[in-house]
């Protein structure tokens, strides 16, 4: 295989770490966990997304992040070249494509949030915030995704920053993550402190850790367990492509852990920030995409130089989505660069733009095409629901399989340089038999099949 990417390669382990924590903490952490856990019912949904994290998520990493560094090329190349070598069928490549197409379609919502980030960041900063009621607060929010035409402007803001960094190559990557991690869980200690403060901490502590297992649903499982992949990056290639960036001496087994474990730290954090003032100002667990929006800014009217550390709060938010996009829409630059021989900065501008337009979609879904409903879904829901919930898990699975089933046992011992051969097996057990047949049930459950 090859040693290096045509793409460059990480200046160490630490970038990688950097870079794929930036990949995996994001909007998902901070945004979605708390809303769907919410809505879910909290406690028994957040020990299976746990669960998840661990027997499914952790393994598929380690997994995805090999392929990667044995193929060095995009998804769709690394897994043509992978499944030559194994000697299977060139369909694998289909992989690379379905991660190309849902990391592209991901993105294409994530921008319109983290438009509301950046929306966000000049709210707090006027301090419109100060002293507001948990209804004043909804207002200002139901008042910005009414609003197409500023939902449309951030969104088509947040794209043009994003592709600018991207088209910087790798190495763009690295320095944009490294201050911005430790001040966002310092933020993040700080709402927690507030809410113990002053919100209802007790009762947020026991929703989201006390499982009563018949609040979830099949369909709840699945969506954590979708959740899993979404906020680890993976599924879909984003991590396959860093991996290929990886210098060959680092061990992957351990990176693995690091990045799982920072990534679940800041979720739980937020869930522990939001849910003391969602039970303190009576709100509702369950009100969807907005609850952070209605929940924080009521924090931030209320603490000692809230605007400032509001305004800090969505600053650091909209960078955590930046690192997170960036390797949305890497693997699909990099296939351009490599089979259609583009420049990076037309790759660049194609990928963007089309992500761009289908955002719109996901913008007009909030307000002028709200009622407009699929399966009871807007446009919106449509595509987190095709993505976090189909398609990732379905490329996980795949990841899994290839991984245990295809690949030779001597290739992936020799790439993993697992300490014990008691972690390879294990590693190798999980791959094999416990993430595709889990992720095949709980799949084939939520959708009635069984
Ligand atoms: N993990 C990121 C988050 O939690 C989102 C993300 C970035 C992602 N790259 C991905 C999700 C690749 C799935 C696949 O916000």
């Amino acid at each position: 295989m090859r040693k290096a990417s045509l793409h460059g390669q990480w200046s160490s382990r630490f970038a990688f770490v950097l870079a794929a924590t930036g990949s995996a903490v994001g909007l998902g952490n901070i945004w979605k966990f708390p809303y769907i856990a919410g809505e879910n019912g909290g406690g028994a949904f957040v020990l299976i997304y746990l669960l998840c994290i661990l027997a499914i998520g952790l393994p598929i990493m380690v997994a995805e992040i090999m392929l990667g560094r044995r193929g060095r090329q995009s998804p769709i190349n690394t897994m043509r070249d992978l499944a030559a070598e194994a000697g299977a069928s060139r369909f694998w490549s289909w992989l690379g494509w379905l991660g190309v197409i849902a990391g592209f379609l991901i993105l294409s919502y994530y921008s319109v949030i983290a438009g509301w980030a950046m929306a966000y960041v000049v709210r707090v900063a006027s301090g419109v915030f100060e002293g507001a009621t948990a209804d004043g607060v909804s207002n200002i929010f139901g008042q910005l995704i009414a609003d197409p035409e500023k939902l449309l402007a951030w969104h088509s803001l947040f794209m043009i920053v994003t592709m600018l960094v991207v088209a910087r190559g790798v190495k763009g990557l690295e320095r944009t993550v490294k201050f911005l991690m430790p001040a966002l869980l310092v933020i993040l200690i700080l709402l927690v402190g507030f809410g113990m403060e002053q919100g209802a901490f007790e009762q947020a502590a026991s929703f989201l850790f006390k499982a009563d297992f018949s609040k979830v649903s099949s369909e709840g499982v699945l969506t954590a367990m979708g959740h899993a992949f979404f906020t680890l990056s993976l599924g879909m290639g984003a991590i396959m492509v860093y991996g290929s960036y990886l210098p060959t001496k680092v061990s992957i087994g351990s990176t693995a852990v690091i990045i799982a474990l920072a990534d679940t730290v800041v979720a739980l954090l937020a869930g522990l920030a939001i849910f003391p003032i969602v039970f303190a100002n009576g709100l509702e667990p369950g009100s969807g995409p907005g609850l952070i929006f209605q929940t924080l800014p009521i924090a931030f009217g209320h603490m000692a130089y809230g605007s400032v550390f509001g305004t800090l709060f969505f600053v650091l938010l909209v960078f955590a989505a930046w690192s997170s996009s960036i390797s949305l829409i890497e693997p699909a630059v990099a296939w351009l660069v490599e089979n259609k021989k583009m420049s990076r900065m037309r790759a660049c501008i194609w990928a963007g733009l089309a992500t761009w337009i289908l955002g719109i979609g996901t913008v007009l879904s909030f307000n002028l095409t709200a009622d407009v409903k699929l399966f009871d879904k807007t446009f919106f829901d449509i595509l987190d629901y095709l993505t976090a919930n189909v398609m990732l898990p379905l490329g996980g699975l795949s990841i899994a399989v290839f991984a245990g089933w295809v690949m030779s046992k001597e290739n992936s011992a020799s790439e993993l340089q697992l300490k014990s051969p008691i972690l390879f097996n294990s590693w190798l057990f999980l791959v094999k038999f416990v993430s595709p047949v889990a992720v095949a049930i709980v799949f084939l459950k939520a959708i009635d099949v069984i």
